[in-house]
């Protein structure tokens, strides 16, 4: 359905956990969070009434989230679930990547179609260091597993000044002989460091670098075209995307809504007020009527980082 902006909104974020094995340092503080109470999480079968109100309001794509997906049991035959409900066109996931090996062939038969992977560095050593305990090994085994499948992949390195902005090339460069994309996304200062601005660099300054080695060209956006812009290195296999939510938003052109792992809708991933769902339930008129409301109130553009928006948010309870 419409916006209040016009936007169509067919794409829904499903956070199904809070929990996950990694700790990111961009979007954990180093302490952790908080974790949900496991009674306030919702079952697949309550998640599956939220997606089937949400079809009749014209959502058509799903993007399960976490936390770490993969760490929720049953994870898998809930995806075979929403991919076999007769209005969703595409079942997608996000995941850290470090569950994945072993269970590549089982994802696709699931009927997931597009695996997105965050991947932020291509040395064991940062990559630990960024994720505080990852094992950049088990995450390229899980990368070359869903590839052999036929599984369409997406990796999503998160760009930080001094932390990894070295590797941009060699994550270029990876798109040269893998049908990938390569999605490069700015620093949200989601933890809210005091510094955070340090950490930022822009979509225009890494495809500056990107293009004083590699002739990069413009591509258009595809079927629910999501944040990234994408682009390609000139006879490469694979293709780049540039994610701007800092240097330039794509507000206009957003197409998603968010629930969480306890049922809280939320119409933008900045915005600090969220509708709980839990109470409609078992009223599916009630729900979907909800899920209107939430989409008539999405904010024409997120004022994250102008203060305007000073709380601080969990990004593994939004799932990104
Ligand atoms: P597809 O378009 O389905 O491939 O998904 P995606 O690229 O939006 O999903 P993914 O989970 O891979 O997220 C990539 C990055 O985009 C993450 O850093 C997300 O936090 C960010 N992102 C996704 N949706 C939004 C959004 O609505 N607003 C902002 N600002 N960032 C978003
Ligand atoms: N800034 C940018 N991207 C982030 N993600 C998580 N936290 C942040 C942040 N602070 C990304 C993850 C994952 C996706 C869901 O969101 O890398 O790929
Ligand atoms: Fe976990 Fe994803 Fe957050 Fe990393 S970014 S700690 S993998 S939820």
């Amino acid at each position: 359905m419409p916006d209040a902006y016009g936007r169509t909104i067919n794409y829904l974020r499903l956070s199904i956990t809070d929990r996950c094995n990694l700790r990111c340092r961009y979007c954990m503080p180093e302490t952790g969070v908080v974790q949900k109470n496991c009674a306030d999480i919702l079952r697949y079968e309550e998640f599956l009434r939220i997606v089937t109100a949400a079809t009749e309001l014209g959502i058509r794509k799903i993007r399960v989230t976490g936390g770490e997906p993969l760490v929720r049991k049953g994870v898998i035959g809930f995806l075979a679930q929403l991919a076999t409900l007769p209005d969703i066109d595409e079942v997608a996931l996000t995941t850290n990547g470090m569950l994945l090996a072993g269970q590549a062939q089982a994802l696709k038969d699931s009927g997931v179609g597009c695996l997105n992977v965050s991947l932020d560095s291509l040395n064991g050593k940062t990559y630990a260091e960024i994720t505080r305990g990852g094992d950049l090994e088990r995450v390229l085994a899980g990368l070359d597993e869903a590839q052999a499948c036929g599984l369409k992949i997406k990796l999503n390195m998160v760009v930080m000044r001094g932390v990894n902005d070295h590797e941009l090339l060699p994550f270029a460069a990876l798109s040269l002989d893998k049908p990938w994309a390569i999605r490069f996304i700015e620093y949200m200062p989601a933890i809210r460091e005091p510094d955070w601005r340090r950490n930022l660099v822009s979509g225009a300054e890494i495809l500056a670098e990107l293009g004083r080695k590699y002739p990069i060209e413009a591509l258009s956006g595809g079927r629910y075209c999501g944040p990234a812009k994408p682009y390609r290195i000139a006879g490469a296999l694979g293709t780049l995307g540039m994610i701007t939510p800092m240097s330039e938003h794509f507000c206009s052109s957003c197409n998603r809504i968010r629930v969480t792992s306890t049922g809280a809708a939320k119409s933008c991933i900045f915005n600090d007020d969220s509708v709980d769902l839990k109470p409609w339930l078992n009223n599916p008129l009630k729900l979907r009527h909800t899920l209107v409301q939430v989409i008539s109130a999405k904010p024409a553009q997120h004022h994250f980082g102008t203060g305007l928006a000073n709380r601080e948010f969990t990004m593994s309870n939004i799932g990104g």
